[in-house]
């Protein structure tokens, strides 16, 4: 179903998919009814991604602070994301779609962890697009899980403290063996992470569109993908821009 990724095309993008609530305001509507129209935006991203050659797409579904919600909206968002999973698990199956859950799953309510786990199961040898559901997730709480994960080995003796390299606390991230996002994009026009992969997107291009997330379309993602193409990625070093002959 992929076509083969042009260069400019990030390998991994990672959306903060924000505004369910203002869309739904705006148009004098419950906020549930534009987390509703929100799960429409993510069938669409996905299809999108997966057209055009991208490898991985994470999706901020659910953040660690999102439990301070009223209770109602709380459970509106649960009811979506077991919605989505039983509807299109078997569709994103036929379509070679891999399923990667990130986030803290330790007391998930008992109807969610399964499915989560089933989504992530059934699509494992999937060698499609990965898509990454972020969901219960925190960047400082999976950090600080990742610490406790090494502080354990540490204790144990299995590793010395020297040996905790940048790349082995990246090994014990929720996000292990999954590429660093080269294109963050967040919608709605905020234009802060959240608490959204903090580590990982340490050298991601990030890109605000006021576009709240139901309204979120092949345009609105091209043209993100647009300003992400002119930017000049440089990790520290110089430009990577070829540069000009002189004289001639
Ligand atoms: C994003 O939309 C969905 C989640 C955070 C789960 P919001 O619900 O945050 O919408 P706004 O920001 O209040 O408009
Ligand atoms: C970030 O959006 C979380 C998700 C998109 C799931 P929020 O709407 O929760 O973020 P804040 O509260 O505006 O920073
Ligand atoms: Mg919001």
């Amino acid at each position: 179903m992929s076509t083969a990724r042009s260069h400019t095309v990030p390998q991994h993008v990672a959306i903060i998919m924000d505004g369910n609530g203002r869309w739904a305001n705006k148009r004098g509507l419950p906020r549930t009814l534009g987390h509703k129209k929100g799960v429409e935006a993510v069938r669409e991203a996905v299809r999108i991604a997966g057209d055009l050659g991208i490898d991985y797409l994470t999706l901020f579904a659910f953040s660690s602070e999102n439990w301070r919600r009223p209770e109602a909206e709380v459970n509106d968002l649960m009811g979506l994301l077991k919605v989505f999973i039983r509807r299109d698990l078997a569709e994103l199956h036929r379509k070679n779609v891999r399923i990667r859950i990130i986030g803290d799953r330790v007391n998930l309510r008992g109807d969610i962890l399964p499915l989560l786990e089933e989504a992530e199961e059934t699509t494992t040898r999937n060698t499609g697009i990965t898509l990454v559901i972020a969901f219960n997730y925190g960047a400082r709480d999976e950090i600080t899980r990742a610490v406790q994960a090494l502080a354990v080995d540490v204790a144990a003796g299995r590793l010395a403290p020297e040996d905790i390299t940048a790349q082995r606390v990246a090994s014990r991230l929720d996000t292990a063996g999954i590429p660093d996002p080269d294109l963050v994009i967040r919608t709605s026009g905020e234009e802060r992470l959240s608490n959204f992969l903090l580590w990982q997107a340490a050298y991601a291009e990030l890109v605000f569109v006021p576009e709240f997330w139901p309204d979120f379309d092949r345009d609105v993602f091209l043209r993100a993908l647009d300003v992400y193409a002119r930017r000049d990625r440089r990790f520290g070093g110089v430009t990577s821009a070829p540069t000009l002959a002189v004289g001639s």
